[in-house]
């Protein structure tokens, strides 16, 4: 397996591109599934989750075609997407279990031909990740619903119909399916309590101009008028708010200063304003937004994981990681998963103070140095995090299990590279002739 190897203690200086958003990418993808037409995504991430999601539509019969693009003057990939009649209504266990997003498949297909059977994901690394809420919302929509040998069967041989749909929980995944499944349904669904993340908006923003009638995006309050079809459309993913957070995390861990291009203040205001309280100076430019930490001294913060627009708990590893380099201590509160410190003890290796009480906060208190070490993490954000301390710590830090980071992290080593960290992967084969 490929592993980063990090030389520590370089100011990071310049500026990085930041990337279409993985989250808003994988739902985007499946809505094309909604229509016979062609949907056409541009500014798309290379990562390993979104070629997943596409050999995962392939086996459903979508026919892809990918092209090489440039948006905004930087190489991104554009895909276009035609299912023109599925040939499988089956997610199979081999590709949900690589990707749990793959349940995105769920309301699409069962919202344009009545059936569809998806594997159930089962838990992962930050904790057990239920499916009750998008399971209840179609039932509530007329689907009938059976689990059997670990598969999800779900039948709508009469349409789906709309309905008022109250979220126990204002769940991401489930906001996106339930949109996707209702803009096919016959009538009107409400749903309350629902997410308001950025890629929710974006994925209204597709169905929308496929046809769709959705209003209230953004807001708790959702209404899609169901129409009986949908056609095709060209949509440009939004800049990933994470990627973009986690480079600012990368200036300020080294006390750098870099220039996040095409990040968007508007959904990063809960973290960027931490940053602030820390002590970095954090500014919007006509091209995104700009990180200084030169000079600055840093001072711990409380922070405290929540629904959008609160602080996203896929920052919460990189924060907690640049907490450990701010002067006193800093309280991190986890309150969407169950599971996600993993990281701590790897960063204790690294010579980190963290008390974690329970499964949901963690005391760190700041140190005066963190050493390189041989590490490795059980996520994707996780794995982001033990390469900030590497970048900030003293000596060389090896990170393990980098198929993590590819998941998420479009060309990781060239865009720190690019500013300034010494930063290099180590291929498998590489590594198995250095023996
Ligand atoms: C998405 C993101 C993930 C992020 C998370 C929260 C993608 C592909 N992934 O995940 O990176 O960490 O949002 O911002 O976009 N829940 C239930 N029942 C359900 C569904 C969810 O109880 O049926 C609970 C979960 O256990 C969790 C909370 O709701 O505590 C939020 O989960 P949800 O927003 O659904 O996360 P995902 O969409 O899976």
């Amino acid at each position: 397996m490929d592993k980063i190897k990090i030389k520590g203690g370089r100011r990071l200086e310049g500026k990085i591109y930041i990337s279409g958003a993985k989250n808003a990418a994988l739902p985007l993808i499946c809505a094309s599934l909604l229509t016979k037409d062609t949907v056409t995504l541009t500014n798309m991430p290379m990562l390993s989750d979104i070629a997943s999601m596409n050999a995962l539509l392939r086996q459903l019969g979508t026919q892809i075609d990918e092209f090489n693009d440039f948006v905004d003057g930087h190489p991104s990939k554009t895909y276009s997407y035609r299912t023109a009649e599925a040939s499988s209504l089956t997610a199979p266990y081999d590709y949900v279990r690589k990707m749990r997003a793959s349940y995105y498949v769920l309301g699409p297909l069962l919202a344009r031909y009545g059936h569809v059977e998806v594997s159930l994901p089962g838990g992962c690394a930050i904790g057990a990740r239920p499916m009750d809420i998008h399971l209840s919302a179609l039932e509530q929509m007329g689907a009938k619903i059976e689990i059997k040998n670990g598969y999800i069967i779900a039948d709508a041989p009469d349409k789906l119909q709309g309905a008022h749909i109250a979220f126990h929980t204002a769940s991401v995944g489930a906001t996106c399916n339930i949109m996707m499944a209702a803009a096919l349904a016959c009538g009107t669904t409400i749903i309350e309590n629902a997410a308001k993340e950025p890629e929710i908006a974006d994925l209204a923003e597709l169905l929308n101009a496929m046809g769709a009638q959705i209003s209230g995006q953004g807001t708790s309050t959702i209404t899609i008028e169901g129409v009986s079809a949908l056609s095709g459309a060209r949509h440009k993913v939004i800049p990933d708010r994470i990627e973009a957070g986690s480079y600012a995390v990368a200036a300020a861990i080294t006390r750098g200063k870099i220039e996040l291009i095409n990040a968007q203040m508007q959904t990063l205001q809960n973290p960027m304003q931490i940053l602030r309280d820390a002590g970095v100076k954090v500014s919007e430019t006509p091209n995104g937004i700009l990180v200084d930490a030169i000079n600055a001294k840093l001072s711990g913060q409380d922070i405290m994981t929540d629904y959008y627009p609160g602080f996203p708990t896929d920052l919460q590893a990189q924060f907690l990681a640049l907490m450990l380099t701010a002067e006193g201590a800093s309280m991190v509160t986890e309150t969407i998963w169950e599971n996600r410190f993993m990281h701590v003890p790897e960063l204790m290796r690294m010579g980190a103070n963290i008390n974690v009480h329970g499964h949901a906060s963690a005391i760190v208190r700041g140190v005066k140095k963190l050493s390189g070490a041989q590490v490795m993490a059980t996520d994707l954000r996780a794995s982001f995090a033990l390469v900030l301390a590497g970048l900030a710590a003293e000596g060389e830090t090896i990170v393990n299990r980098v198929y993590h980071l590819d998941r998420g992290y479009e060309k990781l080593e060239e865009k720190l590279k690019g500013v300034g960290a010494d930063i290099e992967r180590i291929k498998e084969a590489d590594e198995l002739a250095a023996e």
